[in-house]
């Protein structure tokens, strides 16, 4: 049972790293493999909006910039059984980063229809507005979106904020324990 999560954020500390480090060991208490991509350790390239708006993505399935690391992160989210993507509200919606690679990696998967590699997989979304607290909403609309597109199936939303930080935290790693017992 691989579980990979999927970060947004640019941190090795503050409350996002630490709904990443809660939803890790959620996935190990339930006996889960759990591997983190961090997409800000890969810098990836924005899509590039090939030709009159597609590329090979339609056709092909790839990125024709994928050998940035885009292609291998592509290939974790499809041998992964489940998913969990984790990102700090910025500006109301998920990172800079997670926004480069979800930008190419939809054009990619949505493009396949059923076919799509997370067709049917669950996912858990974390998003932690830290600062005003404003713009959880919005930031889960667009998750929720990019979920819908690539066929996934949404296993709960949990949203993290200075206030509730101390259960929320609680919260993710039980949540990632159950999407593990879950997903068998
Ligand atoms: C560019 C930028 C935009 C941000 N926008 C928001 C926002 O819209 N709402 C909010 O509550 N916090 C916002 N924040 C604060 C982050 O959400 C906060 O840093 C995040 O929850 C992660 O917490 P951490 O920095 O302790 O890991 C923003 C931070 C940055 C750097």
């Amino acid at each position: 049972m691989k579980v990979l999560i999927v970060s947004g954020t640019p941190k090795h500390e503050g409350l996002c790293h630490s709904c990443v480090e809660s939803a890790r060991l959620g996935v190990e208490k339930a006996g889960g493999d759990c591997e983190v991509v961090n997409l800000c350790q890969t810098k990836l390239k924005v899509c590039a909006v090939c030709g009159e708006g597609w590329g090979t993505c339609r056709q092909d399935h790839v990125c024709q910039f994928g050998d940035d690391g885009f292609d291998a992160i592509q290939e974790k989210l499809a041998a992964a059984d489940a998913l969990i993507f984790v990102t700090p509200v910025y500006w109301g919606d998920i990172s800079e980063a997670m926004k480069a690679f979800f930008d190419r990696y939809r054009r990619c998967e949505a493009s396949k229809g059923d076919s799509s590699a997370l067709n049917g997989k669950r996912i858990l979304l974390v998003a932690s507005p830290g600062g005003s607290g404003n713009g959880m909403v919005s930031c889960f609309e667009q998750m929720e979106r990019l979920c819908k597109h690539l066929k996934a199936e949404i296993f709960d939303f949990v949203g993290v904020n200075r206030w509730n930080r101390e259960y929320k935290l609680v919260t993710i790693g039980e949540a990632a324990s159950a999407l593990v017992a879950q997903s068998k």
